[in-house]
């Protein structure tokens, strides 16, 4: 059976990967974008992640109220968004949902970050707006792979439908199904049960919050298996256990969020099959992985995946 290379820097790794998957790649899932390093969820922190070499891009969604999808994590505008002199009272606080697409588009998303990380700051951010789920799709198309969030689908109905009427429309749909090209995640398991009900093609992750553990995850994964190719945990709760009751699913592993160099090597080691990092030249570095390798290693994941499947 073929062996993937040594790893740079790791001597090699004596993780329980899943049968089958020793040629594919860990995955670099590019955390909100490069969002160390530039504002999270605009296209300079999207740009930055396909410079670097992530294999996937994350984006997570909300709604507006006139039902666009746009990309941004929290529920409410406070913590990112700043009013611009083309901001009229209250278009950049409180809940996405409560606002038209042009409220939120008004709003600076690149200014609180020079504030909060001075060392990483440049002018180019300020002014920086919410890009909406078909802006990324019309910028990318098929030169990037999309990992992308129902974010709280409880408030936010038919996001599910809108996010797959879009992934049609922009030819996406069947290279998610085929090759992973776009990985749909939810901490929701009913979202993703109604994606999963709509097109059962579609390659589903299930996350899991950072209150679980290794020990409250397990029970979960048959279920899980019925309708996910893979489940995302907090990095803190990923053990040899954990890991080997995925794998004995055909489920892939992508926790969340590691941004030490140190914490890369452990879970790589632990045998996970991927994961999300604020930081995707670091994971490129840990992996010493060519930079353009993304959409190659996505393919090889899911073709992994699917033998593990049929095995
Ligand atoms: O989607 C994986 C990870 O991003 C979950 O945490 O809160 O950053 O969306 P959060
Ligand atoms: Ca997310």
């Amino acid at each position: 059976m073929p062996r993937r290379a040594p790893l740079r820097g790791l001597g090699g790794r004596s993780g329980a990967r899943r049968e089958g998957a020793e040629d594919a790649p860990v995955l670099n899932i590019g955390h909100r974008g490069a969002s160390g390093y530039a504002p999270e969820h605009t296209i300079a922190a999207y740009d930055l992640a396909k410079k670097m070499g992530a294999d996937y891009v994350e984006q997570d969604l909300q709604l507006t109220r006139d039902g666009v999808l746009v990309s941004l994590h929290d529920e409410t505008l406070d913590r990112t968004a700043r009013p611009t002199a083309e901001s009229a009272p209250g278009d950049c606080t409180g809940p996405v949902r409560e606002k038209t697409l042009a409220q939120i588009k008004t709003c600076d998303v690149g200014s609180w970050f020079n504030e909060a990380y001075p060392q990483y700051a440049s002018e180019e951010y300020v002014g920086l707006r919410i890009p909406t789920l078909e802006e990324v799709f019309g910028r990318y198309r098929k030169s990037v792979n999309y990992y992308i969030e129902t974010k709280s689908p409880e408030a936010a109905p038919g996001v599910e439908e809108e996010l797959l009427r879009l992934m049609d429309e922009y030819g996406l749909t069947r290279p998610a199904a085929e090759k992973w090209q776009v990985l749909i995640q939810s901490f929701s398991p009913a979202s993703l049960q109604k994606i999963h009900a709509l097109d059962p093609s579609l390659p589903l992750i299930q996350l899991y919050a950072g209150a679980e553990t290794s020990q409250t995850i397990q029970p979960r994964l048959d279920l899980a298996a019925t309708y996910a190719v893979g489940i995302g945990p907090s990095k803190n709760d990923v053990d040899r256990p954990l890991v080997e009751a995925a794998h004995a699913r055909c489920l892939d592993l992508h926790p969340y969020t590691v941004n030490e160099t140190a914490e890369m090597e452990g879970l790589i080691n632990l045998g996970v099959d991927g994961m999300f990092t604020n930081f995707p030249d670091r994971l490129e570095a840990v992996l010493g992985k060519d930079a353009a390798a993304g959409k190659t290693g996505a393919s090889l994941a899911s073709r992994a995946n699917a033998a593990c499947r049929e095995s």
